[in-house]
This record gives structure tokens, C-alpha cells and sequence, in this order.
């Protein structure tokens, strides 16, 4: 099985370079080997390495950025992932795109399902909607994991800003009124090596028949707050830190570009029945994370 991954120097996409290696062989491209932006630039890699299986774990990820840059958000956000999806079809080839729980509006109070009606509030959140939409009109071999607040130590995201900001300053203000899942990169790509092996070989037909969308997250949930209070009780650099007290705050009192849902929590039972996954704790993914990265 020939696989294209797509964006393999960012946080998902350099935890599936290394896991996805005993799965097939494996071609590994980023920005600017392949544009997402540009539909000649997709259909000039896909025509040439002819994969099998496409992984794409680019994007446009700057939730703030994205409310001024909205077109170049929504060319690789919302119109390249459809083209990709038209470059499969064409080849017979299946698709795995990422998308977010920010295609919420975080309103509903209760973990959301994949029955649940997206309704973006921000720019980042309406590309990937429509980045969604695209890879399901074209209909083809797909599947679309849905996360939530990813992390790793490799790009700057909470858990290395939290890290930093606890050896600079005495008092940290962490909103509280924030609420999803942590989910490290690395437990999204050993759940996507996990449901692409159980292809065994045919990844095509095993992903036609389970087409559509799963969120895949951390398990339970928790606040920006308890999360930040989780990252330095386990920062195994601790005496490194200066900082003297962590309070709760709300997002009132950090306005930003963007609006950020509220409780934006996936419900993550869906895949874990259709594909026999065990989804550990958020706790647990960032535990293994300082032990082990
Ligand atoms: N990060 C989160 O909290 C979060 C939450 C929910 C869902 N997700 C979704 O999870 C997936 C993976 O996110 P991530 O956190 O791993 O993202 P990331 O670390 O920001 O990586 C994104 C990758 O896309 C590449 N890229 C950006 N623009 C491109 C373009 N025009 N053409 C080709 N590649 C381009 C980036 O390359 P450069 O390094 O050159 O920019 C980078 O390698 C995405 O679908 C994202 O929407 C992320």
C-alpha cells in the first residue's frame, strides 16, 4: 500500500510520519512540496506519487489569524482538502482528513456527536467546515476524525506556552470557561494507525464501508484552567518554574481576533464502537507525554 501523507512537520503530521512507517510505504510531504492553497500544486503531487491512501494533516490552524486572512484559511482549509478528495476518487484511492470541534458553536451544554449541527463562530471554524463538505460531496473512500485541542512539545501550542509563560511570570490567569478535551498528536496518530491496519491491506474498500465523520479525542474533559494546573503539576522541570499562583479567569477578560466556543467537547463513542478503540483519559496523554517524548 502506497501512502501520501500531507503535512508531515506539524504537530499530527510528525507523529504519523513515525507510526504510519510500518504500515506501507510511505511518501511524506509538507508546505512546500505540495500548497494545499493551490489546486495545480494538489493535483500535481497526487497524479505523481499515485498513493493508495491520502493522510492530510495540513492546515490553516491560527484560529486569530485566520479572522484577516479568511480566503488563504479557506484555500486550504475548505477548498484543498475537497480538491484532494476529487484526486483520490480519480485514483480509487481513500482519504483521511482532520478536522475540529471549533465547528460548534460550543452552545449545546453536553459532550457533541457527529449527529450534532456544526455551526462555526469564527473564520478557522467555518473553513473547516467547509473543508468537511467538500471531502463528503465528493463521496469517495473517507474518513473525517474530528479533534480537539491538540498538543505536543514539538510546535508551539498551550501545553509549551503554558510551560513558558510558568518560568517567566509569578501569576498566571488561565480561563475557566473553555471547556473540551486535550488530545496529544501522538494518540491521534496511533488511533489512525490502528483503524488504517485494520484495512489490512485494503484500505479502500475497508474505508468505503466505514466512511464519515468521528471525533477523536482525549477522553473526559476538562478547562483551560485545570488543564494548565495539570501541565505544571507534571512539568518534570518544576523547580524551573517561577511562577507562585494560577487563577481561574473568564474569556471575557482575554478578548481575542477570534470567539472560541464554550464547552466545545467531543463525544468520542462513535469510534470507539466502529473501530474497537480504546480512547485513554486526556490525563493519561499528557502523563505520557513528559514521560516519554
Ligand atoms: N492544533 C489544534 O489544537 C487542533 C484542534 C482541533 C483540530 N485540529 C486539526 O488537526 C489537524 C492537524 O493539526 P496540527 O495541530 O497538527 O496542525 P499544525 O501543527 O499547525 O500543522 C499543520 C501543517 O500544515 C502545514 N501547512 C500549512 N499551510 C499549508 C499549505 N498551504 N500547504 C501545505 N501545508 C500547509 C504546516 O506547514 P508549515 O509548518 O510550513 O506552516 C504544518 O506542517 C488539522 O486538520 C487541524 O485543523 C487541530
Amino acid at each position: 500500500m502506497k501512502i501520501l501523507l500531507l503535512g508531515k512537520t506539524g504537530q499530527v503530521g510528525w507523529e504519523l510520519n513515525r507510526t504510519l512507517l510500518t504500515l506501507g510505504d510511505l511518501v511524506a510531504l509538507d508546505y512546500p512540496e505540495i500548497d494545499l492553497a493551490s489546486a495545480e500544486s494538489i493535483r500535481g503531487v497526487v497524479r505523481r506519487v499515485k498513493p493508495n491512501l491520502i493522510i492530510n494533516a495540513t492546515a490553516y490552524t491560527d484560529v486569530d489569524k485566520a479572522e484577516s486572512e479568511p480566503d488563504l484559511a479557506m484555500a486550504i482549509n475548505g477548498t484543498g482538502p475537497g480538491i484532494l478528495a476529487e484526486e483520490a476518487k480519480r485514483l480509487d484511492a481513500a482519504l483521511i482528513h482532520y478536522s475540529t470541534d471549533y465547528v460548534f458553536d460550543g452552545t449545546k451544554g453536553a459532550p457533541y456527536t457527529e449527529e450534532d449541527e456544526p455551526n462555526p463562530i469564527n473564520v478557522y471554524g467555518e473553513t473547516k467546515l467547509a473543508g468537511e463538505r467538500a471531502v463528503q460531496d465528493v463521496g469517495g473512500a473517507y474518513l473525517i476524525f474530528r479533534t480537539s485541542w491538540v498538543y505536543s512539545l514539538r510546535r508551539p501550542c498551550f501545553v509549551t506556552k503554558v510551560l513558558k509563560w510558568a518560568r517567566e511570570q509569578e501569576t498566571l490567569r488561565i480561563v475557566d470557561d473553555q471547556i473540551s478535551s486535550p488530545t496529544w498528536a501522538r494518540t491521534l496518530a496511533e488511533a489512525t494507525a490502528q483503524v488504517i491496519a485494520q484495512g489490512r491491506g485494503e484500505p479502500v474498500a475497508y474505508l468505503r464501508e466505514k466512511r464519515g465523520v468521528y471525533h477523536l479525542a482525549g477522553g473526559g474533559s476538562c478547562s483551560r484552567y485545570e488543564w494548565a494546573k495539570a501541565i505544571l503539576e507534571l512539568d518534570p522541570s518544576r523547580q524551573k518554574q517561577s511562577l507562585k499562583e494560577i487563577l481561574p479567569a473568564r474569556s471575557l477578560d482575554f478578548p481575542t481576533p477570534a470567539k472560541r466556543p464554550m464547552i466545545s467537547l467531543l463525544n468520542v463513542d462513535k469510534i470507539q464502537k466502529v473501530f474497537s478503540l480504546a480512547i485513554a483519559g486526556w490525563e493519561e496523554g499528557l502523563r505520557l507525554l513528559f514521560d516519554g517524548s
